[in-house]
């Protein structure tokens, strides 16, 4: 099957005009099974399909005699400054779709100013992905079987020069997707889950009558005392990922978070939840003005970044662009997409006259009838 996709691009593809092009581009370099599981959301797709369309409900307003002379899009965020909101979302396994893997991801992060978020489920060790390219890099957690093993990972990060620890709280039970299940996608025996391979998973088999996916939930979900003692143990900032009710996210921040990120995981979590994009302005509101808050789920554009923004994100997350971009070019093509989606943003910046993402954060975008 595999031999009948086309070996990555060591230069750009002339023929990319914006940065969702690589999506359609990715389906000739990504084997079907493996793109059946990438593009794929949970269960029949709804929430993934609703991701993206909501952004289609929003329309910004063209605004003129702006000044724009010291426009840009730079921002600060828990101590950090970027030079701009375009983050890379973990994303696991990824040389699935190119031999290097998370290796490239590192470097276009690093040459295109982003901040990339390490999935505990890379293909490659943390430790090799800090070797090789030095952007701003946050840890993604899961919380594993054992509290020692969930321990030795945010050590391991830690000492690898990790700025922040993000913990993922939507993915404690896997919800199959029904694309990839028919596609017949299983991980090859090649591509690793490299940060665990030391780990001995022992999970408990349930008992006569007991449920597995409560079971497994129970394995892979931290108590409350759990998450409260890695906040407060932390050395690093503890960001949450995965809130979508305004009550969660106001929990999180009592708790002591350093941050949230609303997501829905692109639709491969509870499938029928609401588009990231709807719950977004009720859990910024709920949070304040201040406190620290990503965004990802749907974003194809650097319009869409721009919605997220006025809608009340900081900063946001790219995922399944990035497999798509690295499918076709590796590190090139990655950072190709990324400048894009950044130049796109500041088409969007310079025509709405904002000069910074404050200004944008101050925008009201217009509700549309149709949905376009
Ligand atoms: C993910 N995502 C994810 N999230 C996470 O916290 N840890 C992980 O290991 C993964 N792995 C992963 C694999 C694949 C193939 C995909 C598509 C996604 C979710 C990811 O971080 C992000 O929330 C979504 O991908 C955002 O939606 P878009 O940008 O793909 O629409």
């Amino acid at each position: 099957k595999s031999n009948k996709n086309r070996a990555p691009l060591d230069y750009i593809p002339p023929d990319i005009a914006c940065a969702a092009d690589y999506e359609a581009l990715a389906q000739a370099f990504i084997p079907a099974d493996i793109l059946a599981y990438i593009a794929g959301g949970s269960g029949h797709d709804i929430t993934q399909r609703s991701n993206q369309a909501a952004f289609q409900h929003w329309a910004m307003t063209p605004r003129i005699l702006a000044d724009l002379k010291d426009a840009n899009t730079a921002l600060q965020l828990l101590g950090q400054r970027f030079q701009h909101p375009i983050f890379m979302a973990p994303v696991a396994y990824q040389s699935l779709v190119h031999p290097q893997g998370e290796l490239d991801t590192a470097r276009a992060a690093e040459a295109t100013d982003s901040c990339m978020l390490t999935s505990t489920l890379s293909s490659v060790t943390l430790e090799q992905i800090a070797t090789r390219a030095d952007p701003a890099r946050w840890f993604q957690l899961y919380f594993q079987t054992r509290p020692e093993d969930t321990s030795a990972l945010v050590h391991r990060a830690i000492a690898a020069g990790y700025q922040a620890i993000v913990v993922t709280l939507d993915a404690a039970v896997q919800a199959p997707g029904i694309r990839a299940i028919r596609a017949g996608f299983q991980l090859p025996d090649s591509v690793k889950a490299a940060n665990l391979i030391h780990q001995h998973p022992d999970v408990p088999i349930p008992r006569n009558g007991q449920s597995a996916i409560f079971n497994h939930y129970r394995q892979h979900a931290p108590s409350l005392q759990q998450l409260q003692q890695l906040i407060s143990e932390s050395q690093v900032p503890v960001i949450i990922k995965g809130v979508m009710h305004p009550e969660d996210a106001q929990q999180l921040k009592a708790l002591g978070a350093a941050g949230i990120i609303v997501s829905n995981h692109g639709g491969r979590s509870l499938d029928g939840a609401p588009a990231s994009l709807s719950v977004l302005a009720d859990i910024r509101q709920a949070i304040g003005d201040d406190f620290p808050l990503l965004f990802d789920s749907g974003i194809r554009s650097g319009s869409d970044v721009f919605k997220a923004i006025a809608l009340g994100a900081d900063a946001v997350l790219i995922g399944r662009l990035q497999l798509y971009s690295l499918s076709v070019a590796g590190a090139l093509g990655v950072a190709h997409m990324i400048k894009l989606l950044r130049e796109e943003l500041e088409l969007c910046m310079a025509m709405t006259g904002c000069a910074s993402l404050a200004a944008i954060r101050a925008t009201a975008l217009q509700p549309t009838l149709s949905g376009y």
